[in-house]
């Protein structure tokens, strides 16, 4: 029986070291100290041995269980210590390895070219003012000089919302929210969105974008108007940018005006051009005098002061900079075209 035993550890140690995974060698604990394994059958057949030779065949049997046992324990902790360091090797940063970027973002054009206009304002010394987009019908029409139903109220496409509120169809109410609270002398931009429904075409978009300017102090004149306006086209476009000044009528300015900048696209040569239509110039903002019954709704007084008004379009003015021939590419959110500014 003890050779038996030399030869079953002898097979336990073999087999031990053929297994190369946790699983192997568990396997072969079953095999030789599980319940049916070869080891645990030897103690069954110690019964059978003479009473004289149990205690020392006994003895070494339980030298060789422990031995397997032993060798079994310190198999699985050799195995488990590698799987972790395979583990950890897998995981290890290498920190010279190039980085990967987050894309980067940049302004939209329109925010862009808003931004360049409000800046050269600012150089010339005017504040920037701020009003809600839901606006009162009082400051977007009744203050403005718009008579409560008057056809004027038709000139520009409204969105109604509840209560007597609009979404404001121009940003000239700042005008007014300005002036109920100051007191001049003011020279002062606003610029945000409003909102017009009607066609959607290459020109015209629901949502765009104004700057409101207007100055007010005493013997402000129309001349003042042109000088402020063509410095300002001249630093956004070129400084052989040219205004057009053509007669208009706005209800809050008197005399008013339509004013076009000669087309940056095609300098008036080209008589298919998209964005002048072959006339050379192109519309880019309203402006006036401000109207005396402007400034009576907002307690001035006609006689002591005097001012003008203008509203620019933004959308407008970044076609024109960046030779965009149809404004609805604006809101599309296609970066293909967002990319190139
Ligand atoms: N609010 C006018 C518009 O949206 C533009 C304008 C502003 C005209 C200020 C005169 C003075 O068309």
């Amino acid at each position: 029986m003890k050779q038996q035993l030399e030869e079953i550890h002898g097979a336990a140690l073999r087999a031990l070291a053929a297994a190369h995974d946790e699983a192997a060698v568990d396997q072969v604990r079953v095999a030789f100290l599980g319940r049916k394994g070869r080891l645990t059958d030897v103690v069954r057949q110690l019964r059978d041995v003479p009473q004289a030779d149990r205690p020392a065949l006994g003895a070494y049997l339980n030298e060789i269980k422990d031995d397997v046992d032993r060798r079994v324990q310190e198999s699985l902790a050799t195995l488990r210590a590698a799987a972790r360091a395979r583990a950890i090797a897998a995981q290890r940063v290498d920190v010279t390895l190039p980085g990967t970027r987050p894309a980067r973002g940049r302004l939209h054009p329109v925010t862009q070219t808003l931004e360049h206009l409000v800046d050269v304002f600012v150089s010339l010394g005017f504040d920037v003012a701020d009003g809600p987009d839901v606006e009162d019908d009082y400051h977007n029409f009744t203050a403005l000089n718009f008579p409560p139903d008057h056809p004027a109220r038709d000139m520009q496409d409204t969105f109604f919302v509840a209560d007597g509120h609009v979404l404001r169809t121009h940003t000239s109410p700042v005008q007014v929210r300005v002036m109920e609270r100051h007191k001049p002398p003011l020279r002062v931009i606003a610029p945000g969105a409003t909102y017009r429904h009607g066609d959607s075409d290459v020109t015209h978009s629901p949502m765009f974008h104004q700057i409101e300017g207007f100055m007010v102090d005493r013997r402000i004149t129309f001349g003042d108007l042109k000088g402020v306006l063509t410095l300002v086209v001249q630093r956004i476009f070129d400084p052989s940018a040219r205004l057009r000044f053509r007669a208009s009528f706005f209800p809050f300015t008197e005399p008013s005006a339509e004013v076009d900048v000669n087309c940056q696209i095609c300098n008036g040569a080209d008589a298919t051009c998209r964005v002048c239509k072959g006339t050379g110039w192109l519309e880019i903002l309203g402006a006036g005098m401000i109207d005396p019954n402007v400034f009576a709704a907002v307690g001035y007084d006609a006689e002591q002061v005097s001012g003008f008004a203008f509203g620019m379009g933004v959308e407008r003015i970044a076609m024109l900079k960046y030779q965009i021939g149809d404004i609805r590419l604006f809101f599309g959110n296609d970066l293909r075209f967002l990319r190139q500014f």
